[in-house]
């Protein structure tokens, strides 16, 4: 089989991924940590670059998914690998779960941040101080939606990280084409 037509996933679907996972990762080691108590401290926090660099980050990633989730609809079909019935389903739910938490870790970090009327800080000093259409709506008095983001935010680097074993798992054990497949094509005369 020649390169060319060695299952893989088209160009666009391999960069979304990868930038996908570089920002989610990054985000994650900037997690603000004792973000509450610099707020009840009057701590502006487009003073501190980790937090703005966390929250632009994080959008960054919300964008991402959602031009990715339009591309899914109309991209090439995704390769298909022979594989048990349970390592299918397992992928199936790793990827779900994953598409899951990229949407609602920005939806609670923008709950949390309206609900206690903290700003949001983003690069290129960047702020919307007030977000009323967020801080009224019916979610927002439903739980503390910091603790949610940031326990969410513990999830995705966990199922990230399972996902990321399962796939060297497919390379060096199976031997199969799963992780090549997402990899960046590497030119070969
Ligand atoms: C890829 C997406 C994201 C990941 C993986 C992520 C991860 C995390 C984690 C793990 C924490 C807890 C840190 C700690 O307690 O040590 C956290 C806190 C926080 N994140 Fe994110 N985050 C993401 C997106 C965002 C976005 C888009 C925003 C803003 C719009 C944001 C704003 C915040 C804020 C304000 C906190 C402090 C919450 C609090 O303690 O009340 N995050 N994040
Ligand atoms: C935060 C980090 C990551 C996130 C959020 C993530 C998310 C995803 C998602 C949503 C898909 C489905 C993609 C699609 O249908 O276009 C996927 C596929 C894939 N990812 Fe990741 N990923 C991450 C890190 C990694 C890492 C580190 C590796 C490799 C070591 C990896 C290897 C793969 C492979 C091989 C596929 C294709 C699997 C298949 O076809 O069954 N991912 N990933």
């Amino acid at each position: 089989m020649n390169q060319a037509t060695k299952p893989r996933y088209d160009a666009l679907s391999r960069a979304f991924h990868w930038l996908t996972a570089i920002a989610v990762t990054v985000a994650f080691i900037l997690g603000p940590g004792g973000f509450g108590r610099m707020m009840h401290q009057g701590v502006d926090p487009a003073t501190h670059s980790d937090i703005v660099w966390h929250e632009s980050l994080g959008l960054l990633v919300f964008s991402l998914t959602v031009l990715r989730l339009v591309w899914v609809a109309f991209r090439p079909a995704a390769p298909r690998f022979a594989m048990a019935g349970w390592m299918h389903i397992a992928s199936k739910l790793a990827h779900g779960a994953l598409w899951a938490l990229l949407l609602a870790l920005p939806m609670t970090a923008l709950l949390a941040l309206a609900s206690e009327g903290h700003p949001l800080t983003l690069l290129g000093g960047l702020r919307l101080d007030q977000m009323p259409l967020i801080a009224n709506s019916a979610l927002a008095p439903l739980a503390d939606w910091g603790d949610v983001h940031g326990l969410l935010g513990d999830a995705i680097m966990w199922i990230a990280g399972a996902h990321a074993a399962a796939a060297i798992f497919h390379h060096v054990v199976l031997k199969d084409r799963v992780l090549a497949a997402m990899l960046p094509q590497v030119e070969r005369r």
